[in-house]
């Protein structure tokens, strides 16, 4: 990780301890909560109607701490001509991938393609495909309208990852990899389970997730107000859009079925010299693997 990766001690986790104390002592009301819940695709719709596909810009991490997504990567992206890519009878490849050669990734809450796009150009794998979802279908159509969206490359589709059933354009035990990138804290943590189970079926048997998501007390957890609380560690932002804040043992206690690779907690300084305060941000990351 790197090198402002900090560890603090035992009063600052007792201070953090506090203020989550203090600011979940009001829970959000019932038909605050009805709302939430039944309209939570519809929040992220509003959400990208505002911000279009200016947000969650910030991917240096990306292939540091995932070079599984691109392993063919190297420093310079591949050239990409938008009069090849831009539409969708464009041809990219001269040989068309058969599903067995195929490297199957598949993004779930792929937003605007902050983590698809990048992959796409930085990957020189002829093999790879790109599936990725998203319940808000303002976003996958903002993703659609990119010039980089390349349909020989990959495809989008809207799917609410906490569906009893999966309506998914590849098969059960067919995909390489799953990422997970600031999504599962959007998902009620009961339902969570639920779709961990789903990308137990659907990735290959030796497939691999790849995660990172918000840790609990991050700073974002810190500033909620009272009253944004709906559950333990998991709350509703000003724009209705949903977050929950993981300890390193729940992620592990979600993956349970499946081989550990890694499980981290990446905790950086944030200094707000005008207000003297010294924050964190924390983010779990880890990669987990579905037995052979
Ligand atoms: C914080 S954003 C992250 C977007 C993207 N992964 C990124 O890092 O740029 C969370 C995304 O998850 C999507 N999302 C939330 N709940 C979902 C669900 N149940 N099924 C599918 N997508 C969901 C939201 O619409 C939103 O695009």
């Amino acid at each position: 990780m790197g090198g402002d990766n900090v560890q603090w001690d035992s009063e600052q986790e007792e201070a953090a301890k506090q203020k989550v104390e203090q600011n979940s002592q009001i829970t959000i009301n019932e038909d605050e909560l009805k709302n939430l819940e039944e309209n939570a695709d519809k929040h992220w719709d509003a959400f990208y109607d505002i911000h279009q596909n200016r947000f969650f810009k910030d991917r240096h991490w990306l292939f540091t701490e995932f070079p599984e997504l691109a392993p063919d990567n190297t420093s310079a992206p591949v050239r990409v001509f938008p009069e090849v890519v831009g539409n969708n009878t464009s041809k990219t490849n001269e040989d068309p991938k058969s599903e067995g050669t195929r490297r199957n990734i598949f993004e779930i809450g792929c937003g605007v393609g902050n983590t698809i796009f990048p992959i796409l150009q930085y990957s020189r794998d002829p093999n790879l495909f790109i599936y990725g979802c998203d319940f808000s279908s303002t976003a996958i159509n903002i993703m659609k309208e990119n010039p980089l969206y390349d349909t020989n490359r990959c495809k989008v589709f809207v799917l609410d990852a906490t569906a009893t059933d999966w309506e998914v354009p590849f098969e059960e035990n067919s995909l390489d990899i799953v990422v997970l990138i600031f999504v599962l804290s959007a998902i009620d943590p009961s339902k969570m389970p639920s779709v961990i189970s789903k990308i137990y079926r659907y990735l290959k048997p030796g497939g691999l997730v790849v995660f990172r998501d918000y840790g609990r007390y991050d700073l974002a957890q810190l500033r909620f107000k009272k009253g944004r609380c709906v559950a333990d560690n998991f709350y509703a932002r000003g724009d209705n859009t949903m977050v929950y804040f993981f300890t390193q043992e729940e992620v592990k206690e979600l993956f349970k079925e499946f081989i550990e690779d890694q499980n981290l907690i990446d905790r950086r300084l944030q200094v707000n010299r005008g207000k003297m305060l010294t924050m964190y941000r924390v983010w779990i990351q880890a990669k987990y693997r579905k037995p052979m």
